[in-house]
């Protein structure tokens, strides 16, 4: 076999793997790693159209202070800036690809997990 086939095989397996390992989604990251639907919703079964207050995320996340902390390496600030206060979910989708707000005015090529 080829060499460059075997190494294109072993990097298929790898993509597969890891992303198995990694959901694409947040809110399916976070079950994986044990966080129930209640810790978000703040109901056992949330209904179709349910919303996520920034305030659960905090529960777990602290405060905004120290989620801008963990990004101050990123300049602009993704949690530091003229858009402070808004909600956690107008970038971080819970069950959908998060969105690149400060992108749809700025040119920020980010990626948001
Ligand atoms: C990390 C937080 C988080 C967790 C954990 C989470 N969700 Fe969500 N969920 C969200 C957010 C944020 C929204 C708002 C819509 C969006 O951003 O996708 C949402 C929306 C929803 C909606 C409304 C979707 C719609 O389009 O009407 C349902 C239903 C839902 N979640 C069910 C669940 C269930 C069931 C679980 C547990 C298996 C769960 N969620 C776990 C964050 C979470
Ligand atoms: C039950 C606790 C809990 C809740 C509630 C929670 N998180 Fe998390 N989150 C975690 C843990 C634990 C991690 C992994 C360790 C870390 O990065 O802090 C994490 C990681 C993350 C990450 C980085 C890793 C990844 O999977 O993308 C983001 C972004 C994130 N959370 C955003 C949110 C947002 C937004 C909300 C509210 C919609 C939320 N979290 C609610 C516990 C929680
Ligand atoms: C304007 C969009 C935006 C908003 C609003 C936002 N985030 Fe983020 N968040 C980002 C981006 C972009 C990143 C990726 C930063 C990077 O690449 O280093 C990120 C990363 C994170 C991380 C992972 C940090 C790490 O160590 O890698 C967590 C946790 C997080 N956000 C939580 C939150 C919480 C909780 C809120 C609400 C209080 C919030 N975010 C609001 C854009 C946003
Ligand atoms: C609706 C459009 C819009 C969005 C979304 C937006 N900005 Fe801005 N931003 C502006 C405008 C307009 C200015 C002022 C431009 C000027 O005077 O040059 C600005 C200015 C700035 C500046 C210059 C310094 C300052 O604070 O005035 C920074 C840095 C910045 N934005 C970062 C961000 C980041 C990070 C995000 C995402 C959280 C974001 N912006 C989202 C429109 C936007």
């Amino acid at each position: 076999m080829k060499k460059s086939l075997v190494l294109a095989m072993v990097l298929a397996g790898f993509a597969a793997t890891s992303f198995a390992a990694e959901p694409a989604f947040l809110a399916d990251r976070h079950v994986a790693r044990g966080a129930s639907c209640e810790s978000c919703h703040g109901v056992k079964a949330p209904a179709p159209g349910a919303k996520v207050s920034s305030t659960a995320c905090m529960n777990c996340h602290g405060s905004l202070d120290k989620v801008a902390e963990r990004t101050k390496a990123k300049v602009p600030n993704p949690h530091y800036n003229h858009l402070i206060g808004t909600d956690c979910q107008e970038c971080h989708k819970g069950h959908a690809q998060s969105v690149n707000l400060c992108g749809s005015c700025h040119n920020l090529d980010w990626k948001v997990p």
